[in-house]
């Protein structure tokens, strides 16, 4: 039996693919390599000991779909595929619609022809929209602010009307806060191309002189030093949370909203300061205008994922940065080299 990660290339993808393989599992991968590069999934092979099965296709393509549940006994899948650039998809929403909305809905499609009713979905924190208050929690109302978080939305509503029409399905719907960091062997890591929207990635590329320094969204905020607070999780533990989730889909039915984040704030400048005490490695920075649209604090709940998957993350801030400096460090031009 074995899973299908879409989207397995990308950069949670492939730590997910390290941990399902680690845990026993077999995993087959689709990836259209739209943002990612095939050798992630040598690096996880490398990782592992252990073979991924590849197949590049786009998951919009059914037929390819349908070749992949022909020739592989698959039991459940992660959803990870989807375009994730919030500026992008206010310039061509479109294409996210399409992109996001139509590959799961081909997805499931194929899913239910193989009667495969077991799904993990990635969603994300952004699915809160503007809330008035934190910590998150998975009851509280939602809304989106840019059509990124619009596909998300979305789509968890979709997957629950899926489950409504059908109980027989047992779908998680993850939502994710901000991963960060790297697998420890330094090997596999976030690989953005040009310049990165994110905070970890840009600070990480001002650390091997890529980018001169970094620019902080504002200092007005109202958080413990004015810049802004997220709920940053290692990307590790984030992938240890979906080999969980497949667990309890497996073995349970139903639809269920999940938070994958710590509970715990950071600010700019906090995260900033980890990663010169890990890297050893000054940052310079300059305080910029705040980017609109960016609330002061997110961070999660995190008591269901660890009522239900029996999850909790166990790294800290700290180790974030020391895996994520010595990936940076160690591939500085990505997968590209
Ligand atoms: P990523 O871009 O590294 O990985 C996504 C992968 O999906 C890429 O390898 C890309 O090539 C592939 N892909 C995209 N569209 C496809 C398609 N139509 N067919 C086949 N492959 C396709 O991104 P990531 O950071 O690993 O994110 C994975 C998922 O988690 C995404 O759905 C993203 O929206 C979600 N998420 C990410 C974050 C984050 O901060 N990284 C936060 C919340 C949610
Ligand atoms: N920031 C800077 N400088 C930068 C980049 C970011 O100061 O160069 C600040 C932002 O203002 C924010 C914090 O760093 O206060 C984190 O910003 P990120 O862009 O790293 O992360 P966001 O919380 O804005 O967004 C992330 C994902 C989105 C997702 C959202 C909610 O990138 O896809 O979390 O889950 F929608």
């Amino acid at each position: 039996m074995a899973v299908l990660v879409t989207g397995g290339a990308g950069y949670i993808g492939s730590h997910t693919c390290v941990e399902m393989l680690n845990a026993g599992y077999e995993v087959v991968v689709v990836d259209n390599l739209n943002n990612s590069s095939k050798e992630s999934l040598n690096r996880v092979q490398k990782i592992t000991g252990k073979k991924v099965k590849f197949y590049e296709n786009d998951v919009r393509d059914k037929e390819a779909l349908r070749k992949i549940f022909n020739e592989n006994n698959i039991e459940a899948t992660i959803h990870f595929a989807g375009l994730k650039a919030v500026g992008e998809s206010v310039r061509e929403p479109i294409m996210y619609y399409k992109n996001n909305i139509e590959s799961t809905l081909t997805l499931i499609e194929v899913m239910t022809e193989f009667n495969v009713k077991k799904l993990v979905f990635s969603s994300s924190a952004t699915v809160y929209g503007v809330a008035k208050e934190m910590p998150l929690k998975e009851g509280m109302p939602t809304g989106a602010i840019n059509p990124y978080g619009r596909t998300k939305l979305f789509i968890e509503e979709i997957l629950r009307d899926l489950y409504v029409s059908d109980n027989s399905w047992s779908i998680a719907l993850l939502r994710y806060f901000n991963p960060i960091g790297a697998h420890k062997s330094g090997i596999i890591g976030e690989d953005p191309k040009g310049i990165p929207n994110n905070l970890m990635p840009y600070i990480a590329q001002v650390a091997v002189g890529k980018l001169e320094k970094l620019h902080v969204f504002g200092n007005d905020y109202n958080t413990v030093d004015g810049t802004g607070v997220r709920d940053y999780i290692h990307v590790v533990d984030l992938a240890k949370g979906h080999v969980k989730a497949v667990g309890y889909v497996l073995k349970n039915e139903g639809c269920e909203a999940i938070n994958l984040g710590t509970g715990n704030g950071t600010s700019v400048l906090q995260l900033r300061d980890a990663f010169v005490k890990a890297s050893g490695v000054e940052i310079p920075y300059v305080i910029d205008e705040r980017r609109p649209g960016d609330p002061d604090e997110v961070y999660a709940d995190a008591d269901k994922a660890k009522e239900l998957l029996g999850w909790e993350a166990e790294l800290g801030v700290d180790e974030m940065c020391e895996d994520t400096w010595a990936w940076q460090s160690g591939n500085p031009q990505g997968y590209t080299e």
